[in-house]
């Protein structure tokens, strides 16, 4: 964007503003300097000497010694009776509006149609998480996760190849490896489904932290029952994850409220490659 600064009045006063503070700037210190090379000081010295150095005796100036005074007044004042603390405060009022209309907008919101879902999930998406994953959800190169694939079995795979860190549940770091070859495509064809049907043998080796059926052993490791859907997807956003190829900040805490988490969750979900 081109700043064309004749167009606009605030700016033009903001610059004849600069000029004047420069031109005091230098007519103050000019004479300052002056002052100190003609002018001889005099008065009554105290007793104190530093090599040689000594001070004046300054009686205080009125008008400073009443501020100093009435500074201390009005910080007493301001502590316990102007603003004691948890009475008003400007932020305060600020959180209490900003609850107030996310109630009122997840009222409005309660049970969106699909396409308005998706819509609000798009418009979240652009504003909240496309800065990191992408206009188009495709990680930027490697520098998020892209959402083609999250989700997907192939996903799933990759989770058991490479392991899986930074969500921050109790068991900690799931380590690279756990199954290979044809027993980890297994196993994650039945995550990916949503750990219907039957169950592959070789998935015992992930019971033992996820528990036999997926739910995460009561909040140690993650749900992975229900691993690609909007429930999972909630439960990264009020996380965060310092994973491998980055850190996601988290999204609980009033950044999105639950509807708008459920509608972005809908549409990264709508990305996955078919
Ligand atoms: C040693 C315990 C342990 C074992 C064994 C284990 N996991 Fe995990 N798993 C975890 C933990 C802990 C996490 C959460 C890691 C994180 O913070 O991202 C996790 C995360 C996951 C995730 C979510 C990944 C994501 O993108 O958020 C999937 C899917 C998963 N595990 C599948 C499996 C499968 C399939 C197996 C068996 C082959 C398995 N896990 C074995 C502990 C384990
Ligand atoms: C500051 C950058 C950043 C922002 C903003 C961000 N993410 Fe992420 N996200 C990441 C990174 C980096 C990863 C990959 C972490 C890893 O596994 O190494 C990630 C991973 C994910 C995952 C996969 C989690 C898992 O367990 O494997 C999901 C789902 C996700 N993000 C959704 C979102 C949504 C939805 C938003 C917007 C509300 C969002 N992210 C905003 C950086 C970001």
């Amino acid at each position: 964007m081109k700043i064309n600064l004749s167009s606009d009045t605030v700016n033009q006063l903001a610059l004849v503003g600069a000029a004047v503070i420069i031109i005091l700037t230098v007519y103050v210190a000019g004479k300052y300097i002056r002052q100190m090379k003609t002018d001889t000081s005099s008065g009554e010295l105290s007793d104190e000497n530093w090599d040689g150095i000594g001070e004046y005796k300054n009686p205080l100036p009125t008008g400073w010694a009443i501020s100093f005074v009435g500074t201390m007044i009005w910080g007493l004042w301001y502590w316990f009776l102007g603003y004691p603390l948890n009475a008003y405060s400007q932020i305060g009022e600020y959180n209490q509006e900003v609850k107030a209309y996310n109630t009122a907008f997840e009222k409005k919101w309660q049970n969106p149609d699909a396409d308005t879902k998706l819509a609000m999930g798009e418009g979240v998406f652009l504003v909240q998480c496309a800065p990191c994953h992408g206009v188009a959800g495709d990680g930027i190169d490697g520098k998020a996760q892209g959402f083609d694939k999250w989700g997907t079995q192939r996903a799933v795979l990759e989770t058991i190849e490479k392991g899986s860190k930074g969500l921050g549940y109790p068991m900690g770091e799931m380590p690279a490896g756990m199954a290979s070859g044809d027993d980890a495509k297994a196993i994650a064809k039945y995550v990916a489904g949503g750990m219907q049907g039957d169950k592959p043998a070789a998935f015992s080796a992930c019971a033992s932290c996820h528990g036999e059926d997926g739910k995460g052993l009561g909040g140690q490791a993650p749900n992975i029952s229900q691993y690609g859907t909007t429930a999972f997807v909630t439960d990264v956003l009020n996380r965060g994850k310092k994973g491998y190829i980055g850190t996601m900040p988290k999204f609980s805490d009033g950044r999105l409220t639950d509807i708008q988490k459920d509608a972005v969750a809908t549409y990264i979900l709508s990305l996955r490659e078919k």
